[in-house]
């Protein structure tokens, strides 16, 4: 009998590493079940603050707590033996104090055992990134399009179409990297600006709307399996429709149930008496 070979566990310096190489391959995971379905193909498995819009039905990442990343972010943990697992910091969490933010990362850390945490700001949170990785946090960035911000943005636009936001863009990337994240997402962001910034920096870049320029790509899962269709930005790619099929199987245990064809003696403990007869 050959002993099955122990799965070995993508790091963050692996990620790091992979700047320029084959690109680097990401989804949003937030349960056990999903993240055992993605783990075997991806590099890394984000809990992104998504999941308020997602699973919850919020109108926006801004409601997101805590406690809800570190809930979804232990059960993600529960279910990878492979993929490099990091946690979004929810909106408030880190932009009080770069103190604050280590004590918020480090209870996420502690709690889900994760390998790092995804910090959305630029410029105005580098030294938190700073005082983080300094301190042994693993700390991916997020610059371009923030949906934490998008009240003060005033919407989802694509960024970096004029000069001056596609120079901010710019100098967030460099300032996060520089304060050493790991690793950049560049979120809903024109392809030059994505271009210049991959060019930019020493570590890999994550595109989601921001082209194929990137050193990888993440996309939000259920976006990606047609599980989530409030709205589909045009940078998602849909490989499966499980919405309609999750329809279709409810449909059929209905029609089933009322028509007394489940359950069937298969289902059933002990002896089987129909309480009425099934119609075909
Ligand atoms: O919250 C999230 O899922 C994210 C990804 C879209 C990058 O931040």
């Amino acid at each position: 009998m050959s002993a099955q070979a122990p799965v070995k566990r993508v790091t963050v310096p692996m990620i790091r590493a992979q700047k320029g190489e084959t690109p680097i391959v990401c989804l949003t995971a937030y349960t056990t079940p999903m993240a055992k379905s993605l783990d075997a193909h991806c590099d890394l498995l984000l809990i992104g603050d998504s999941l308020g819009m997602v699973l919850y039905g919020l109108d926006s990442t801004l409601g997101v707590t805590l406690d809800m990343m570190i809930a979804h972010g232990a059960a993600v943990m529960r279910g990878v033996a492979h993929a490099c697992v990091i946690v979004d910091m929810p909106f408030g969490s880190c932009e009080e104090s770069p103190e604050r933010a280590f004590r918020n990362a480090a209870r996420v850390m502690a709690e889900t055992g994760c390998a790092g945490v995804k910090i959305e700001g630029g410029v105005e949170l580098a030294e938190t990134v700073a005082f983080l990785t300094r301190r042994g946090i693993p700390v991916m960035g997020h610059v371009g399009l923030m949906p934490q911000s998008v009240h003060a943005h005033g919407g989802f636009g694509a960024r970096g179409r004029d000069l001056d936001e596609a120079k901010r863009i710019l100098a967030d990337a460099r300032a996060v990297a520089e304060a050493g994240a790991f690793a950049i997402v560049i979120e809903g962001t024109i392809e030059p600006v994505a271009r210049e910034i991959t060019a930019a920096v020493p570590v890999p870049t994550i595109g989601i709307g921001a082209s194929p320029a990137c050193d990888g790509q993440i996309l939000v899962t259920e976006d990606v399996v047609g599980l989530f269709s409030d709205f589909t930005p045009r940078f998602v790619k849909r490989y499966a429709d499980l919405g309609a099929e999750v329809e279709a199987a409810a449909a059929a245990y209905a029609e089933d149930v009322r028509a007394h064809r489940f359950p069937g003696p298969e289902h059933c403990f002990g002896q089987f008496k129909a309480n009425k007869k099934a119609t075909a």
